[in-house]
């Protein structure tokens, strides 16, 4: 993930598409993905889409700073996944390997991730953003309401945004996971361990009950947090 603003170090033209032609060889599917003019107009759709969204989050931001009100937005983050993962993701979850499935099947090539101060803040963005009338809500998962197993906290919706290209509009999905400073700070370290154990890590179990809590801690010290914060601003 980069936050918006910095530019990320381009790879050269040469780069990608050598890259390119690599991952079509290894999984065979020269056929399908020849012409990668073809992909990178659907990448260029996706990113239309990213793009269409993070404006609206930036344009809420910018609001709260000129009204000079408690932003609830602490910073956000984007990503367009890449080419290996694409493959990967429908290669692992057994879906033909198409332009067209990855358009059916795949939600979450756009991503943003917005970082907020507390955690009423997630529901407040989210809902703010939910209710403009050119994006649509696909698809909802609660696990700040109901944490996965491991710990993990983080409210995360599918948006749909219209890309309009030459041809006409483009409904295209988009990820947006919210979460708070807490939440990302817990998510990167879990990330860490699961990435870590991959190579070796003898320590796996112990680390991971020591996460879960820590995120149940983390989740009561937002909600002393959160009432501190209510009550300094109902004071206002
Ligand atoms: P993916 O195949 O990973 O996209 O799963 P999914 O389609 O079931 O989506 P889900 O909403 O569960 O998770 C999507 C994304 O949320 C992941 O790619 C991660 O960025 C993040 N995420 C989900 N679960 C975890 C977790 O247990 N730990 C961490 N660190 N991140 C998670
Ligand atoms: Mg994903």
């Amino acid at each position: 993930m980069i936050p918006f603003m910095i530019l990320e170090r381009k790879k050269s033209q040469y780069q990608i598409e050598s890259e390119y032609y690599r991952i079509i060889t290894e999984y065979g599917i020269e056929n399908e993905f020849g012409n990668i003019n073809d992909f990178n107009i659907l990448m260029q759709i996706y990113s239309g889409a990213m793009r269409e969204i993070g404006t609206k989050l930036e344009n809420l931001d910018e609001e709260f700073q000129c009204r000079r009100i408690p932003n609830p937005i602490h910073h956000m983050e984007s990503r367009l996944k890449t080419f290996e993962s694409i493959l990967g993701k429908l290669k692992k979850n057994n879906l033909p390997i198409t332009l067209r499935s990855i358009q059916h099947n795949l939600y979450d090539i756009a991503g943003i991730r917005v970082i907020c101060n507390y955690r009423n803040d997630i529901y407040s963005v989210a809902d703010m953003l939910s209710k403009q009338p050119d994006v649509n809500v696909l698809r909802t998962k609660d696990y700040v309401a109901h944490p996965k197993p491991n710990g993990y906290r983080s409210l995360h919706l599918i948006y749909t945004v219209p890309v309009f290209l030459t041809d006409g509009p483009h409904v295209t999905p988009v990820e947006v996971q919210f979460r708070t400073i807490a939440m990302d700070y817990w998510a990167s370290l879990e990330h860490e361990l699961r990435y870590k154990n991959q190579t070796s890590d003898h320590h796996y179990e112990q680390h991971s009950r020591t996460l879960i809590n820590c995120a149940s801690q983390l989740d009561e010290i937002e909600r002393m947090m959160q009432s501190v914060h209510d009550d300094l601003n109902e004071q206002n």
